[in-house]
């Protein structure tokens, strides 16, 4: 008989409440929301009052809530719910991306040591299913790569700008409007925010766990009109990609704009949609794509966990128990396009090989080839005059 499940919320923010609106469209459905906990209590809102607590122990020590359901922004409050109720022996859904990347030794330890399930479809790429088909779709060594866009507001904001003239604020205040943005919208824009959905996916997919430090992420804060006019002359867009890639026993994996041709798969990706390609040694390529961000789709994500707990679904981090040993490793070789406001200051020794330099009174650039450990590690990194970009060739 399908298990009846008493539901402890944390947060009532643009999740909370979609995953209160697809809840209530999903019949035969054994689930009850006991309590919600928030942080504003002034805040209107849609339920009533006495489902509503300000106090997280009133959920975690109630006896009959069987499943925490984490939703909120403060990553070390999000942490510390996580850890009690694990310890608790409470199963947790969450869709918190930031506070996994950044705790992912320590969930990993608390679920074996407590034998609960922790369930966070909704954490990567929202309606897209893609940590349970990397669990047990691609359960074996043949996965290769996974590229893809991860964050929806970026795509939101770089499709407008492609296909509206749009400008980076405008389409920004939309991406924030629609609850699509971060509420630090620097975590999407900087590419944080895919970066540590890109650390998730590693797990799923090749059995590694990293710390946010180990994985470089280049966001699009640095795109100006020229980048913007030199995508459209080559027949392009920009995207920002994140890539995680077996070559041999090494993986490297990084999050930074690209060139997208308009021909391009990844350009079917548009406004808050993300998209991702899966290569396998024999399968090849296929592709997944739907809405990345939102209320609703994040929401249906947090269901589908919630349901997945109704017959004991957990992962089991396959590729980490097929001791695979991937060597997780920046020593990679890209192609990229570095251009910059006036002239050029990078030292051209920094490259391994340079075969545009371009110069006009407005910019200069160079298309040159890098390796991602010197990028990391460049001083020029951060200037905000200078922009790279990832060109087309780069797999
Ligand atoms: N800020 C995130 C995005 C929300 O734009 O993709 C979904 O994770």
């Amino acid at each position: 008989m399908e298990k009846k499940i008493n539901l402890g919320i944390f947060g009532f923010g643009c999740v909370g409440q979609g995953l209160y609106n697809v809840l209530n469209h999903t019949r035969g459905f054994n689930a009850t929301i006991r309590k919600i906990c928030i942080k504003h209590p002034e805040k209107k809102r849609i339920l009533d009052a006495s489902l509503f607590t300000t106090d997280r122990n009133e959920i975690l020590n109630d006896p009959e809530i069987d499943v925490i359901v984490e939703l909120i922004d403060d990553v070390q409050a999000a942490f510390e719910i996580v850890e009690t109720a694990l310890k608790k022996k409470k199963a947790v859904v969450s869709a918190n991306k930031k506070m996994i990347a950044e705790h992912l030794d320590e969930l990993l330890r608390l679920q074996q040591e407590n034998g609960v399930s922790f369930l966070y479809e909704a954490s990567c790429c929202a309606s897209i299913p893609i940590i349970r088909n990397l669990e047990e779709y691609y359960d074996n060594e043949l996965l290769r790569s996974v590229e893809g866009i991860l964050n929806g507001s970026t795509n939101y904001i770089l499709t407008h700008i492609f296909q509206h003239n749009k400008s980076f604020e405008k389409a920004l205040k939309e991406a924030q409007e629609m609850g699509f943005a971060e509420s630090d919208p620097r975590l999407d824009v900087e590419g944080f925010d895919a970066k540590y959905k890109l650390m998730i996916i590693l797990v799923h997919a090749f059995g590694i766990v990293l710390h946010p430090g180990d994985v470089f992420n280049y966001g699009i804060q640095h795109l100006n009109d020229f980048d913007i006019r030199h995508a459209k002359e080559k027949n392009a867009t920009i995207k920002l990609i994140a890539n995680c890639r077996k070559v041999g026993n090494k993986v490297y994996a990084y999050c930074m704009p690209k060139f997208v041709p308009l021909s391009d798969t990844l350009n079917k990706v548009n406004f808050e949609y993300n998209g991702l390609i899966l290569e396998g040694a024999f399968s090849e390529n296929q592709f997944f794509m739907g809405k990345g961000a939102g209320g609703n789709s994040t929401g249906s994500a947090v269901l589908s966990d919630i349901s997945a707990l109704t017959y004991g679904y957990r992962y089991e981090y396959k590729k980490m128990d097929q001791h695979l040993n991937y060597k997780y490793s920046n020593d990679h070789v890209v192609e990229v396009y570095v251009r910059q406001k006036g002239k050029l200051k990078i030292d051209p020794a920094v490259f391994e090989s340079v075969s545009i330099r371009y110069e006009s009174p407005e910019c200069d650039y160079f298309i040159a080839k890098i390796n991602l450990q010197k990028i990391m590690n460049s001083e020029w990194l951060n200037d905000p005059d200078i922009s790279i970009i990832l060109t087309e060739n780069n797999t």
